[in-house]
């Protein structure tokens, strides 16, 4: 139970061998006010029901305590997969910290993958999917890229969790208001993410349908109902779903 540090972030964790592969366990913090491991756990799983392409998880019980294990996307059968952040890419394409969006990440994705439609189009999912749930801390080192067959492409999502803060605005930018968490806000860049004005729309419909069921969700992946509680007046704010 005590924390390692090899693979950054800020809470505590340790990489370890289970199933015969190499798994991310984040424990619970002394801070904590909620099961963080079990929210987390519940969001990638509803991420996954809004067509997310997600890191496996698993939810661990131990006395007392939840530890969430997420399997490694940058390893196979023990070779390695390079791994860069979004942060690292941006840079390099000579964007600077602090003012880095969703849209940029688009540009890197339309250039280097290896589809580069189905990656854009998965991207402005996440960016839709992070509004709803009040993801706000979707930074550029929470999203990646794999190098695979000489291509940058996107690497399964991860870190996903309403923050409970309801700061009201992003960490990426969305479009043209900033980083603010809007839909309309979202929606009007979708251009640059390879999508029509239609498509886009389709697409926060679809999104909007499954979290709606978040705390069935929720309560099926075992986040308890006082934790549910806590997110109520977070997840689908109303300040957020004007388009
Ligand atoms: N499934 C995974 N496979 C490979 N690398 C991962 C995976 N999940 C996370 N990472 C890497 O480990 C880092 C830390 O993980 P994560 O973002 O989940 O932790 P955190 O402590 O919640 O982060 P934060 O500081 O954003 O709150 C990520 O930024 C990413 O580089
Ligand atoms: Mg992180």
């Amino acid at each position: 139970m005590r924390p390692g540090s090899s693979v950054g972030g800020a809470r505590p964790k340790a990489v370890i061998r289970h199933r015969e592969a190499d798994w991310i366990a984040k424990f619970p913090d002394r801070e904590d006010q909620v099961d963080v491991a079990a929210i987390e756990h519940a969001s990638l799983q509803l991420a996954g029901l809004c067509g997310i392409t997600v890191a496996a998880s698993e939810l661990i019980a131990l006395p007392g305590q939840h530890v969430l294990l997420v399997r490694r996307f940058d390893r196979d059968a023990g070779q390695r997969i390079h791994f860069a952040s979004a942060r690292t890419l941006l840079i390099a394409d000579g964007l600077r910290e602090g003012d880095m969006g969703y849209a940029d990440l688009a540009d890197v994705l339309r250039r280097e993958a290896r589809a580069p439609q189905a990656d854009c189009q998965q991207l402005f999912r996440r960016m839709i999917f992070n509004v709803l749930l009040e993801n706000t801390d979707d930074h550029e080192k929470n999203h990646a890229l794999l190098f695979q067959q000489g291509h940058w492409n996107l690497s399964p999502a991860f870190d996903l969790q309403p923050q409970l803060l309801g700061v009201g605005y992003q960490s990426l930018r969305l479009g043209k208001q900033g980083a603010q968490s809007l839909l309309s806000n979202a929606l009007s860049d979708c251009g640059r993410f390879m999508l029509k004005s239609a498509e886009a729309n389709d697409i926060v419909d679809d999104v909007l349908a499954q979290v709606r069921q978040w705390e069935q969700v929720f309560a099926r992946y075992g986040v308890s109902n006082a934790d549910i509680d806590a997110c109520r007046s977070f997840i689908l704010r109303p300040s957020v779903m004007g388009r």
